[in-house]
């Protein structure tokens, strides 16, 4: 029996792209983990989270544990508005769905939007995730690039009016992550942020918006697009994995009802009650603004500490993006493939996300790697880059 065959015409072109994950190195034990774009293992508010679930279970009983769970997932959806609120964000009823994670957001967005034959715009790099997942529906993509002000919408005018002239489909949408992009760590300007609004009206696509990081700034707040949206061209979606904890899985959309409407038609009971109530726990027990300014400092020096390292221990030819908040740093080494040099580097006990998995054409990728700051702690960093320097001295 061939097994494939039995498989739906969209997972057998999916099954033709690289494995998910295949970007994540396996890691030695004893290895620095620069790769990994995970919290900081102390930030995890494990003991918060703990009595957050005694406390539910002890008020509720069995209740957050069946299908349709507690008052607690209402209240989670208000307390989510409330955030909103402060990122310019006023969302009326109907115009907020709880997702499991913001990778099932971006999928189910997928889902309602695209067709074989529908061209999605993405940014150049992007997040392989969310890449991933629109593969698994369609093959047609414009990549747009990125620079140090977030994505070039000069260039996306550009693309747009030649595919206009010469009578090509237009993007149904397109895939932004405007506030602390992963991989780059750069963020869209308000001018770029008013242009792309006006192609999105202009060439009539949608805005998915991906603000995964968006609350993680060290001085500056930047708009989300969405709150600069006046026509619901804009499907934002959020997430709590980045500042309280990614297994809790909770992300979020918002957007325009009848587009919520449909986003929940297919996710049924694929979320976590149990985990939705948990969260609404923890966060009525805690100061969320004390957290967020919490974090900001904190991820804003160990950013510092990186940079730092980058500026002692790298060669002059290596460069690099600043970022203004987020987990991530964008390092190029010129004239080196950073996927070969991968091996290298392992050994020697640092890992890296090579630069080539966040490209539609990895060839784009070759001399770039991601690095994180978020995870490893500062000696730890000091330490990975001293040994990153050595291999890019060596080789
Ligand atoms: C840009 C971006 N969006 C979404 C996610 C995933 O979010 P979640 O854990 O809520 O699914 C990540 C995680 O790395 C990310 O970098």
């Amino acid at each position: 029996m061939k097994i494939e065959s039995f498989f739906s015409e969209s997972i057998k072109a999916a099954l033709k792209n690289d494995p998910p994950g295949e970007w994540m190195p396996s890691l030695p034990d004893d290895c620095i983990r620069l790769s990994s774009g995970y919290p900081a293992p102390h930030l995890v508010p494990v003991l918060q989270l703990e009595e957050a679930v005694v406390s539910l279970l002890k008020e509720e009983q069995d209740l957050p544990l069946h299908y349709l769970g507690s008052p607690k997932m209402a209240k989670l959806t208000e307390q989510i508005k409330e955030r909103s609120v402060e990122r310019g964000m006023r969302l009326s009823e109907g115009e907020l769905l709880i997702t499991s994670g913001a990778c099932q957001a971006i999928d189910l967005i997928a889902r309602i939007l695209i067709d074989d034959q529908t061209l999605v715009a993405i940014e150049s790099p992007t997040y392989m995730e969310a890449l991933e997942v629109f593969q698994n529906y369609t093959e047609h993509f414009i990549s747009i690039p990125v620079d140090e002000y977030g994505l070039q919408t000069e260039q996306l005018e550009k693309v747009l009016g030649e595919r206009k002239r010469k009578g090509l489909s237009l993007p149904r949408f397109l895939y932004t992550i405007p506030t602390f992009q992963n991989p780059t760590g750069t963020t869209m300007t308000k001018e770029r942020r008013k242009h792309v609004l006006e192609l999105a009206s202009k060439y009539n696509f949608l805005i998915l918006e991906d603000d995964a990081y968006g609350e993680l700034y060290f001085d500056e707040h930047s708009m989300p697009l969405k709150a600069m949206d006046k026509e619901s061209r804009v499907l934002y979606v959020g997430s709590l994995s980045k500042v309280v904890a990614p297994g809790m899985r909770i992300g979020w959309v918002a957007a325009a009802p009848e587009f919520i409407n449909a986003i929940a038609w297919f996710k049924k009971d694929l979320d976590h009650p149990f985990a939705q109530a948990t969260m609404a726990s923890y966060l009525d027990r805690i100061d969320l603004k004390d957290r967020l300014n919490m974090l900001r400092d904190t991820y804003q020096e160990k950013c510092n500490v990186l940079l730092s390292a980058l500026k002692q221990y790298l060669p002059k030819s290596v460069s690099w993006y600043v970022p203004n908040g987020g987990y991530f740093v964008w390092v190029k080494i010129a004239g080196v493939d950073t996927s070969q040099l991968l091996d290298h580097a392992l050994k020697e006990g640092v890992s890296y996300v090579p630069g080539k998995y966040f490209f539609l054409d990895q060839q784009e990728g070759t001399e770039y790697l991601r690095l994180s700051f978020s995870f490893a702690d500062e000696s730890e960093i000091v330490e990975g880059i001293q040994k990153l320097g050595k291999v890019i001295e060596r080789n």
